[in-house]
């Protein structure tokens, strides 16, 4: 949610404002804008739409500051209209801001009786009112008299007319900065600051920091604190990016390097132990709500584990009466999803362990769980996650596969070959785009499976919806006869999945019980059905068969959406990282 970014230093900031905001992009883009000390003034330049739109108007704009912040924004109080866009200036004071004020009526109200006229609907621009009014000496005292009272979350960057400082600060709400060579940079993640800066400082909630071009001081409750940046080695990228159309597209692409690179590397360690807890809990939002899904099926079915998944905006507020011996695993590409950071310590207060799969180095939930399991799949830029999904499956499945007591061998030889099936599966294009074309004229589709199938099915449900708009729901194959097959119409789509032999005949009646009532099903399946349309997959072992459906669901969303026109890697009303409530 909504990017910051922010530069002091001796370089002109124009430029490095937008690189910064072009990176940052992913988490939100419904407007952009940048502030800079122009002549000892924040000068305030933003407008609605992306951040090409931005530069384009910067482009006959001369700033020569040094100085500056930037915002790009997804919406949470108010349209995303140019003067709902960030920065937003009080008075001498002018902020980006990325998190949600709680108790922004009443604090609205108090600025208006102190004389304040609102310019846009934000929460933000309450802050920077809350911030002007505040009583205090120095600019430290005032942001800590504003913030003192405020619900909900934050990270500011602030700019004060006449001060030649960035003023910084969080709470439940991402920002890092970059130190480099006499100039700081600030940013929501380190992916946005560039590759040559090696010291980072990564605030503790409450931290304010004063950015100087020279040097930078931390304060805690008013009272300065020592502080050391830390060195942090920077992943280098691998793939081309502009060889593909979409990002998403070259993130699939990518998936059967991410599964050798996690095999090598996590093939040859000790994987933490989970058979010493009576109880595990995977906690996840979205797609790795899903991957969790996939974990647990896993760890019952094939190390007989008692397994709770859920999503973490429910959990964060269960009353949930823990056994001693719980493990809560937080799933999360970004690693700072706000619900499963609240789900994490809500582990950690009841004196749980915890254990996270996160993709982003040094993210919150990275740096707060006890153990961190990172997935290794490189940056991933599309909103809709892809190789990351993957990625954590293949830890879920790698955790199982060291308690197996059968078979070891045999799966583990079947791992060497996995990269090597997915890529196989991915070179399918034409069948892929044969479902999209089907798709692509419908309104609606259902996705039905079984098992592990089913819980596949959630995600190629998720991942058609988030980048194609056509509205599609998942259902237990079994369940749909309990109210909504009455939906199935003469050429109602249904996507269904059947590769656990198991219940393949169960899945087959299912598929006949829609067929009858006029349904067009389409299938993915490691066994023939019989159905006209249907992607046959090579049967692997069952342990690991399931990977092979997941690049399939992942290019019929892609082929859908691209025949649909949409914005694939950045769909409407979505952001990269949640974080907020
Ligand atoms: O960064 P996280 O993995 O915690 O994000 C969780 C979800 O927001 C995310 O998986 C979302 O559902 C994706 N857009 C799905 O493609």
């Amino acid at each position: 949610m909504c990017g910051i970014f922010g530069y002091i230093g001796p370089k002109p900031v124009k430029k490095i404002l937008i690189d910064g905001l072009e990176k940052l992009e992913y988490r939100g883009y419904d407007s952009a804008g940048i502030a800079f000390m122009n002549q000892k003034k924040a000068e305030v330049i933003k407008n609605a739409g992306k951040v090409q739109l931005l530069k384009e108007k910067l482009d006959s704009v001369e700033i020569v500051s040094t100085i500056g912040i930037a915002h790009t924004r997804w919406a949470t109080h108010g349209q995303p209209n140019s003067i709902n866009a960030h920065p937003h200036k009080v008075g001498n004071i002018t902020l980006v801001h990325n998190g949600i004020l709680e108790n922004v009526s009443e604090k609205r109200i108090w600025c208006e009786q102190k004389g304040i006229t609102f310019q846009s609907e934000t929460d933000s621009e309450v802050i920077a009112a809350l911030i002007y009014l505040a009583k205090g000496n120095t600019m430290l005292e005032k942001i800590e008299t504003a913030l003192q009272d405020i619900k909900g979350s934050y990270a500011l960057a602030i700019l004060c007319d006449g001060e030649e400082k960035i003023y910084v600060t969080r709470k439940d709400s991402p920002l890092l900065i970059g130190i480099g060579e006499k100039e700081c940079y600030l940013s929501s993640d380190l992916s946005a600051i560039p590759k040559d800066i090696v010291e980072y400082l990564f605030l503790e909630e409450k931290d304010i920091v004063i950015l100087e071009k020279d040097h930078f001081k931390v304060y805690q409750n008013g009272k300065e604190k020592l502080k050391q940046p830390e060195k942090i080695k920077r992943e280098e990228k691998n793939i081309e990016e502009m060889t593909y159309e979409h990002k998403m597209l070259k993130e699939i692409e990518e998936e059967p390097e991410v599964i050798t690179r996690i095999l090598n590397h996590y093939l040859k360690k000790q994987l933490p132990n989970l058979e010493k807890y009576s109880e595990i809990h995977i906690v996840g939002c979205g797609s790795a709500y899903y991957a969790g899904e996939i974990g647990k099926y896993l760890l019952e079915t094939y190390a007989h584990k008692k397994v709770l998944c859920e999503i973490a905006s429910e959990y964060r507020y269960k009353n949930i009466l823990y056994e001693k011996d719980t493990l809560v695993i937080l799933v999360s590409q970004s690693g700072e999803t706000a619900d499963t950071i609240a789900a994490m310590r809500k582990a950690k207060e009841s004196g749980i362990q915890t254990l996270s799969i996160v993709n982003v180095l040094n993210s919150t939930i990275a740096r707060e769980s006890d153990q961190v399991l990172y997935t290794l799949a490189g940056e991933e830029i599309a909103v809709a996650t892809t190789k990351v999904y993957v990625a954590q499956v293949l830890l879920f499945s790698l955790l199982t596969y060291q308690m197996l007591k059968e078979e070891k061998e045999k799966i583990r030889e079947e791992y060497s070959k996995l990269s090597f099936y997915i890529k196989k599966t991915l070179e399918r294009d034409q069948e892929f785009k044969e479902f999209a074309k089907i798709l692509y004229t419908k309104k609606q589709v259902f996705f039905i499976g079984r098992q592990i199938d089913y819980a596949l099915a959630r995600e190629g449900s998720l991942k058609l919806k988030e980048i194609s708009y056509l509205f599609s729901e998942a259902y237990p194959a079994g369940e749909l006869k309990h109210g909504t097959i009455s939906l199935i119409e003469k050429d109602f789509p249904v996507l269904t999945i059947v590769t656990d032999s198991s219940i393949f005949e169960k899945t087959l009646s299912n598929i006949e019980e829609v067929k009858a009532r006029g349904a067009n099903v389409l299938t993915i399946t490691n066994q023939k059905t019989g159905n006209l349309l249907e992607i046959v997959l090579p049967k692997i072992h069952p342990f690991l068969q399931f990977f092979l459906v997941i690049p399939c669901l992942q290019k019929i969303a892609y082929d859908t959406a691209k025949l649909r026109n949409c914005p694939i890697d950045q769909p409407k009303n979505l952001a990269k990282s949640v974080t907020v409530e």
